[in-house]
């Protein structure tokens, strides 16, 4: 039987291999998970081991290498400054207040974004923010190649985000191909990891308290359900030395999915409780790693936590909260941690 966590009268059902971790290794700090890969999970051995040395580009989430090509750090800067320009953009324009953000989540949430944050940008690039896309990696190789062999029909500067015109300046098939491949890695993460973020949220606490902040809750959401639910370290000289049970060809899979349940760092663990951020630093508190380690937090976190908050925002002020009759979330084994749909309807009056 998989293992549940109760919120309200919800039901999350974390796939097998999650729900044995949460079993058999809450509160461990060093353990043999596979033959070749040790779970780290105590706040103190995450710690070094995210301090001993940076992420390399192969491990890295965003920019690993692209169809073979490194992406150096003033690429990567470069693009996130364009895309954290196009957030900042998209945020100046009024928010249509009769948008429905009814329905199944992620996923109208991710629509949302995609269409406010890349709406004018050509439907090959918009192609590319697919959902699916994440499931199979050729498909999005195909789609791309596809996209960049296509004639391109010039339009109007003003109406394209900066990421989109990193494609539209970008000649020959082979840059055009890279263009694309970029405008994936960097635009796509902001709709999926964002629209996964709320619905988190919104499984884990809707319909919220009236004095709940935004920012309480995503923190909170993070620390139950967080969407990086591990992150990885290859085998490095570094890490024998911090702790005697990792041998020299470990590979190292630091466990943020238990640290953040782990009942010596948090008071009543398994409840979804927003307030208890009035009180902590999300940046200092022991064990609590949702964008990564103060050595190199995300990159993204500063379009994220308002994007989450905007789209928060919304739906409380529409009156929108999960579906009664929904009982049951599933929470599959897959790289970004979240349930897999929800059903978000209008709140019945009286009903808290
Ligand atoms: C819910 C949303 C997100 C979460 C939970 C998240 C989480 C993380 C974590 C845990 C790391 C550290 C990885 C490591 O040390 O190996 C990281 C790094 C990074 N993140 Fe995010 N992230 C989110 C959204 C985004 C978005 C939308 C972008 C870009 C548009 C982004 C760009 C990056 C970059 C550039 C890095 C540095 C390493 C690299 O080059 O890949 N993140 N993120």
């Amino acid at each position: 039987m998989p293992i549940t966590a109760r919120s309200r009268s919800r039901t999350t059902v974390f796939a097998p291999r999650l729900a044995a971790l949460l079993r058999d290794r809450l509160g461990q700090d060093v353990f043999r998970l596979e033959p070749d890969t040790i779970g780290i999970a105590g706040p103190e051995a995450m710690d070094r081991v995210l301090a001993a040395r940076r992420a390399t580009e192969t491990e890295r989430p965003t920019f690993k290498p692209l169809h073979g090509r490194s992406i150096g750090r003033p690429e990567a800067s470069a693009v996130m400054r364009t895309i954290g320009g196009d957030v900042r953009e998209a945020l100046k324009k009024p928010i249509p207040e009769n948008v429905d953000l009814s329905g199944p989540w992620p996923i109208t949430g991710h629509f949302f974004l995609r269409d406010l944050i890349l709406g004018n940008d050509p439907y090959r690039l918009r192609l590319l923010m697919s959902r699916n896309l994440e499931l199979t990696p050729k498909l999005t190789w195909s789609v791309i190649a596809a996209g960049a062999a296509l004639p391109r029909r010039p339009r109007p500067e003003e109406q394209l985000t900066g990421v989109a015109r990193l494609f539209a300046d970008a000649t020959g098939y082979q840059d055009r191909r890279y263009a694309m491949g970029m405008y994936r890695r960097a635009a796509a993460p902001v709709c999926f990891t964002v629209s996964t973020l709320v619905a988190n949220a919104l499984w884990l606490g809707a319909p919220f308290d009236e004095g709940a902040s935004n920012r309480n809750i995503i923190h909170e959401s993070a620390r139950l359900l967080p969407p990086s639910w591990n992150i990885l370290r290859y085998a490095s000289p570094e890490y024998p030395a911090i702790d005697s049970r990792i041998g020299p060809a470990d590979d190292v899979l630091i466990l943020p999915l238990l640290s953040h349940r782990d009942p010596a760092l948090w008071d009543a663990p398994e409840e979804f409780r927003p307030e208890r951020w009035d009180s902590i630093d999300p940046d200092t508190a022991p064990g609590y790693l949702p964008f990564g380690h103060i050595s190199e937090r995300c990159w993204g976190r500063h379009m994220v936590m308002p994007l989450a908050e905007l789209l928060l925002d919304l739906i409380r002020r529409q009156g929108l909260t999960v579906d009664p009759e929904q009982q049951r979330a599933k929470v599959p084994l897959v790289g970004l941690l979240g349930v897999e749909e929800i059903r978000l309807i209008k709140e019945a009056r009286g009903a808290r």
